[in-house]
């Protein structure tokens, strides 16, 4: 695998320093900001306002994962300010493809993610429409959780299908990665990690990036 991606989550990081925070990763591929409506998960974080400051504080690009109701009305909004990546939910869209397709067409990767009790044979049809695909590996609404290894059956399943397509999407993985999980992600198939306890729950956050990257070339 090409040196593994290490999307640092804000979910875990000190919301009142933000800015020092941000500082704190910026040996990251992308910074990962979870936008909660407590809809969709059961949990609240922050809307587009909150992103905007974050995209112009951040040493790293955004990668944006809606837990939201509707992203189809709510998803271009984080795109236009500028967000590299903007993922939503399979199970909240209603057109998923149209959605896709409006989040490149304003300059962002267009993302869709699935939650471990989701299948992924429906995403097979419509493959090509996404720039990356990510495979929760917790129920999402928190951090700190454990790591869920029956979801990685989907994940080696997308990876076969990208194989078989020549395709270079992404695959991500979301929940409980740390030290001890990395590898069996990565071994089914994933190329790009989100860690949110795992990076700033460390106390040297660029080390814990470091050793993330190394244990996922295991
Ligand atoms: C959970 C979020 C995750 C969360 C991961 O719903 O989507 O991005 O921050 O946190 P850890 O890495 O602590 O499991
Ligand atoms: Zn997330």
């Amino acid at each position: 695998m090409a040196s593994a991606r290490i999307n640092p989550s804000i979910l875990a990081a000190d919301f009142v320093n933000m800015q020092a925070e941000l500082g704190r990763i910026a040996a990251a591929d992308f910074v990962h900001v979870d936008v909660m409506d407590n809809h969709f998960v059961p949990n609240l974080t922050f809307g587009p306002q909150m992103v905007g400051r974050i995209q112009d504080t951040s040493p790293v690009p955004l990668d944006v994962h809606l837990m939201i109701d509707d992203p189809d009305r709510w998803a271009p909004a984080y795109a236009e300010l500028g967000a590299a990546s903007v993922t939503f939910h399979l199970e909240a869209a209603h057109e998923p493809v149209a959605l896709a397709r409006r989040l490149r067409e304003i300059g962002a990767r267009a993302g869709v993610a699935v939650k471990p009790g989701t299948g992924v044979e429906s995403l097979f049809d419509i493959f090509d429409e996404f720039d990356q695909i990510l495979v929760m590996t917790v129920e999402p609404g928190f951090g700190g959780q454990s790591f869920m290894p029956e979801t990685m059956p989907k994940l080696r399943r997308l990876s076969d299908e990208a194989r078989r397509r020549g395709s270079s999407v992404w695959l991500q993985v979301d929940g409980g990665i740390g030290e001890s999980t990395i590898a069996q992600a990565a071994e089914a198939g994933a190329d790009t990690f989100v860690a949110g306890s795992a990076v700033f729950g460390a106390g040297d956050p660029a080390a814990a990036i470091a050793g993330l990257r190394a244990a996922a070339q295991h």
